[in-house]
């Protein structure tokens, strides 16, 4: 009788701390033994000259999200899974957004149903909080957050989701009560369309100048309002996608007064700048996103933040609209004002193969940096962990199997996103996740997607641990 159901054997075992040669047994979808000499098993995965690491935790990805405007996200939980399967995630947990107006109770239950059946890996939900009204904040939120969504975003700017400053303290009142984690998307919007608004009015409106509407200052404004807001409310707090020096220096900041404030930055602060979105003709709305991607000397910045630590996670942002689409890049089927371009570029299956070859591949961060930054922290700042991010007894077999010297050119064409076009088109990689299982099953292969839709399940999320307020203030005990 066979004593287990997979063995990977000879493979390089790599988690957020140590990397050791041992081989991985695997029983009912979990990981059952670590050593050598296992035993038998029904199924032997060979990874002599493999990596073998936790499978990705993308913690910040947009999928089939209501938008409003007629615009449409390319991505269901479909497409969006399998692609993050072919790039080595194994975990997603994209955003059940509350339209103003709207019971949050009801964006959750309207999120389930567009998720039910198509998942091919396994998904959590962030909340986003728009209209927090006396009802979500004193009963639907903590009965949510009790339930396992246990973290949710907010944002400073977007007219059809911002909070003002004392709705933000409110809601960061309640998430401190319940022992929430908020994400704050940090950029002042009064700024913003004050910008916009000149700029508009001297004919200024192709792709480019979304980057002029949207400087560092703005995000660097918005990033401290939101680190007196968490000081105020003792309350960590999560920085999400942040761009450059600006905001960075702000975080830096915080942390040398003992805040517990994390941050978040994604791939196309590392691989983009702001000259990608002035591409001939209209091409630069490929790139379009908030924060902007900055220049070369603010890469190297964030490429600082993540090799010392000041980034807690590394995500996609995935924000997946079509190019030629008249409910993606071109509303209306036409080239318009760089204000309108819905937000957001797609990011998925490309975000650890980046991070890996420009990162590990370069010696900027170690593969156990790589690890931590793509998979254990976020498994661990949203309640997930040991469950998910980590390769260890009792752990779900999440994982991916890394061939190092796999080299390949980006082409959209090889992605399984339902996105036309990748910002990251011909840019060169060495390193790529040839095998990702779920829950021990092969999910994918060498580009082959081998599970059925429905096979991904959805996780409640614990109280993360990892953000538990430090210290206990008057505006913490209120
Ligand atoms: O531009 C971006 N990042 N769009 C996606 C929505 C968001 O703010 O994260
Ligand atoms: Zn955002
Ligand atoms: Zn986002």
């Amino acid at each position: 009788m066979k004593q287990f159901d997979i063995i990977i054997r000879n493979g390089t075992i790599v988690t957020a701390s140590d990397t050791v040669q041992c081989d991985i047994a695997i029983v009912d979808g979990r990981i059952a033994g670590l050593g050598h000499d296992l035993g038998s098993a029904g199924q032997e995965i060979d990874a002599s000259g493999k990596l073998v690491l936790p499978g990705g935790v993308d913690a910040h990805c947009h999928l089939d999200q209501p938008v409003p405007d007629g615009l449409k996200m390319a991505d269901d939980f479909y497409t969006g899974s399998i692609s993050a399967a072919c790039g080595g995630t194994t975990t997603v947990i994209p955003f059940a957004a509350q339209e103003k107006g709207h019971s949050l109770r009801a964006a959750v239950e309207d999120y389930h149903r567009r998720a039910e059946g198509k998942a091919v890996v396994d998904y959590a939900f962030h909340l986003i909080v728009s209209d927090p009204t006396h009802p979500v904040l004193s009963d639907e939120l903590p009965a949510l957050i009790r339930e396992g969504y246990s973290s949710f975003k907010i944002y400073m700017t977007y007219d059809d989701l911002k909070l003002g400053d004392r709705e933000i303290l409110e809601v960061l009142s309640v998430a401190r009560r319940e022992g929430a984690l908020v994400m704050i998307h940090a950029e002042n919007s009064d700024c913003i369309a004050w910008l916009t608004e000149a700029l508009e009015a001297v004919g200024s409106t192709g792709p480019k100048f979304h980057a002029l509407a949207r400087p560092m200052a703005v995000e660097r404004e918005a990033t401290h309002r939101a680190i007196t807001f968490s000081e105020l409310v003792d309350l960590p707090i999560l920085i999400v996608h942040v761009s450059g020096r600006e905001a960075v220096e702000q975080i830096r900041w915080a942390r040398g007064r003992g805040m517990k404030i994390f941050a978040e930055t994604c791939p196309q602060y590392l691989f983009l700048t702001a000259s990608d979105l002035d591409q001939e003709g209209y091409l630069g709305a490929k790139c379009v996103c908030s924060p902007p991607p900055r220049d070369r000397a603010n890469q190297e910045v964030i490429w600082d933040g993540l090799s010392d630590g000041l980034f807690t996670i590394f995500s996609s942002d995935h924000a997946p609209f079509r190019y030629n689409d008249p409910r993606g890049k071109k509303p209306g089927g036409e080239e318009v004002p760089f204000s309108y371009i819905p937000n957001g570029i797609p990011g998925l299956e490309t975000r650890l193969p980046l991070l890996f070859s420009g990162g590990v591949g370069t010696g900027r961060i170690s593969v156990n940096q790589f690890v931590a930054l793509t998979s254990t922290n976020p498994a661990k700042l949203f309640g997930l962990h040991p469950r998910k991010g980590t390769i260890a007894i009792g752990s779900d077999a999440d994982m991916a199997i890394w061939d190092p010297e796999r080299q390949v050119v980006i082409r959209n064409e090889d992605l399984h996103h339902a996105v036309d076009y990748t910002p990251y088109e011909g840019q060169w990689v060495k390193g790529w996740p040839v095998t990702t299982l779920v829950r021990g099953k092969i999910v994918a292969h060498d580009g082959k997607v081998l599970a059925q839709a429905g096979h991904g399940r959805f996780l409640p999320c614990a109280l993360p641990e990892m953000a538990k307020p430090r210290y206990r203030t008057a505006g913490g005990n209120l």
